[in-house]
This record gives structure tokens, C-alpha cells and sequence, in this order.
């Protein structure tokens, strides 16, 4: 079991996963908190249907980013938070955080990193002409989406995809992939050794992907 804070900024797809997750018991966490920079994020009235507390900070309210997440680690400690869970929160993480919650911060990234950090990376990936993209786990460092890779699921990009429709096919791997990260956290699986984090027990997949399958060589 985990006490987790989820941090939010939007319509909360991610965080609902994770709820779901853990009602229909897949996933033994219990969300302490939710804590939102913005007000109107739809992810509130989602924590707010399940009874979850809710916490809006404001970067108004905080001259530099060290003391808005110096108020983000005590409220997130208030609530006895063991693991910090981003669900699209929409600002960087800085070192208070970091120290005070050290390798006990993940995020997800709509995007098989390193390639395609930052924003807007589906849209991104389509331009540059990739077969493959998908989405990230990892645990937050000080630079951005550069902290160790938990887990990645691998979504093909289609000839005819928008950005649109590939993020909502990245999405749909993102509310799987999330709560089992979450899941192997709390099962004390995730061994991180420099950069690499070894998930124990678990299988490898076998087999390759190929996109566009031409059938050029059928065997
Ligand atoms: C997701 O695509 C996530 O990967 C990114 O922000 C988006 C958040 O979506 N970090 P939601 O608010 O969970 O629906």
C-alpha cells in the first residue's frame, strides 16, 4: 500500500485511470490528496466525485518556482505523501521538491522518451515522421522528462493520424500503463541503479514491432 498526492493542472483522464485503478482494487494506493495550479481543472471535480481532498495552489501567490514548490511539498507532506504522481501537471519541478521527495516523484510523457520531451509531442512526432511512438513513466529529476524510465508502451503512428488521434490512442496506453507503474511502486519492485530501473519479477516481451508491415519479405 501507497499514500500518493497526484498533481494536476487539467481534465485529470490520467488521474481517473488511477482512481478506477484503485477501486476496482488493481492497485493498493490510497490518494491522500490532489493538488491542482490551476482552478477550473476539470481533474478537481473528479477527485471532488470521489470524495478525495483537493488543494489549489497558485503561482500568483509564489514569487519564484522554489517557493511555489517549497508550499507544494509541505501541503503534499501535510497529507502524508509517500509517492508524487504528475497527471499532466503543467509546470517543472524544482529542487525542493526533489529533496524532499527524492526518486519518489513520477510523471507520464505522451511520448517514447528521450525522444519528443516538452510539449506538444504528439503533433511533433507525427512531423517528424516516426513509425512508432507511445507514452513514458519515469521518475522525475531536474531536467525535463529526463529522470529514469519505469515503463513505455509502444503506440504505431498511422499515415493518416492527426495529432488528435494518435494522443488518443496514446492515452488509452497511458491509463494502462500509469496505475501499473503506480502498482509496482507499491509492491516495492522498482530497483533504480543509475539511470536504469529494474522492474523485478517481471517478463520480457518477445517478439519485434514493424510499421508499415509491407510484407515485402513474407516469410
Ligand atoms: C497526458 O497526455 C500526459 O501524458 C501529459 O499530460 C496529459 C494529461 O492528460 N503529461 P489528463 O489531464 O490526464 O487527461
Amino acid at each position: 500500500m501507497v499514500d500518493i498526492g497526484v498533481l494536476v493542472s487539467g481534465g485529470g483522464t490520467n488521474l481517473q485511470s488511477i482512481i478506477d485503478a484503485i477501486e476496482s482494487k488493481k492497485v493498493d494506493a490510497g490518494i491522500k490528496v490532489v493538488i491542482s495550479n490551476n482552478p477550473d481543472a476539470f481533474a478537481l471535480k473528479r477527485a471532488a466525485r470521489h470524495g478525495i481532498p483537493r488543494e489549489v495552489i497558485l503561482k500568483e501567490d509564489f514569487p519564484t518556482r522554489e517557493q511555489y514548490d517549497t508550499e507544494l511539498a509541505r501541503i503534499l507532506k501535510i497529507h502524508d505523501v509517500e509517492l508524487v504522481v504528475l497527471a499532466g501537471f503543467m509546470r517543472i519541478i524544482t529542487r525542493p521538491m526533489l529533496e524532499a521527495f527524492p526518486m519518489r516523484i513520477i510523471n507520464i510523457h505522451p511520448a517514447l522518451l528521450p525522444s519528443f520531451p516538452g510539449l506538444n509531442v504528439q503533433k511533433k512526432a507525427i512531423e517528424y515522421g516516426v513509425k512508432f511512438s507511445g507514452c513514458t513513466v519515469h521518475f522525475v529529476d531536474e531536467g525535463v522528462d529526463s529522470g529514469p524510465i519505469i515503463i513505455q508502451a509502444v503506440v504505431p503512428v498511422r499515415d493518416n493520424d492527426t495529432a488528435d488521434t494518435l494522443s488518443k490512442r496514446i492515452l488509452e496506453e497511458e491509463h494502462r500503463i500509469y496505475p501499473q507503474a503506480i502498482q509496482l511502486y507499491s509492491e516495492g519492485r522498482l530497483c533504480i541503479n543509475g539511470r536504469r530501473v529494474i522492474v523485478k519479477g517481471a517478463s520480457e516481451p518477445a517478439g519485434v514491432l514493424e510499421n508499415p508491415l509491407a510484407a515485402i519479405f513474407a516469410s
